[in-house]
């Protein structure tokens, strides 16, 4: 099967809404008009997405906010390449560090370890209780 994987522009915010809904569907949403996007396709229809933008918390690095992926969709490595892809970006721009969490997570920790991310221990831990902090240098 053959995907494509395309940086999302502000004309998308809907899409990225919309498969926020089907894949985060407690969480609150993000600002989709900020920061670097990217959504996958299927023949046409939009099948996962993903975020980043500036960390909060560790001046300079970037924080990869959010990936889904349709349950229709897992298992087939789309969240390992919008991981590659988001790091590569980061990388072109400069970007000394990725940081991301996991919350029971074990498939997104999986794809985080295999990136080369490691655990932290952020200063001011933001997540709730058992939010693992990950962190990648890219210097
Ligand atoms: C977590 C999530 C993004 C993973 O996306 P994905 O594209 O299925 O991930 P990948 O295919 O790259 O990797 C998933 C791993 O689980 C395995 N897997 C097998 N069958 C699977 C299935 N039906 N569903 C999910 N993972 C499966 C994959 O083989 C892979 O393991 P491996 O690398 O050891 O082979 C997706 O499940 C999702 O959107 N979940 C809901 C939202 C969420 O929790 N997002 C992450 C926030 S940190």
């Amino acid at each position: 099967m053959t995907f494509k994987y395309r940086r999302a522009t502000p004309h998308d915010a809907e899409t990225l809404r919309a498969l926020h809904v089907l894949t985060f569907p407690t969480d609150d949403h993000e600002n989709y008009l900020e920061g670097f996007w990217w959504i996958v396709e299927d023949a046409g229809e939009p099948c996962a997405f993903a975020g980043m933008r500036e960390s909060f918390t560790l001046p300079g690095a970037l924080y990869l906010s959010r990936c889904g992926v349709l349950a229709s969709h897992r298992g087939k490595g789309i969240q390992r390449t919008l991981l590659t892809r988001r790091l590569a970006h980061a990388k072109r721009i400069y970007a000394p560090a990725a940081i991301s969490t996991t919350l029971n997570n074990i498939p997104s920790a999986n794809n985080l370890i295999r990136a080369g991310f490691r655990l932290y221990r952020p200063e001011d831990p933001w997540g709730s209780a058992g939010t693992l902090y990950w962190l990648k240098e890219l210097t």
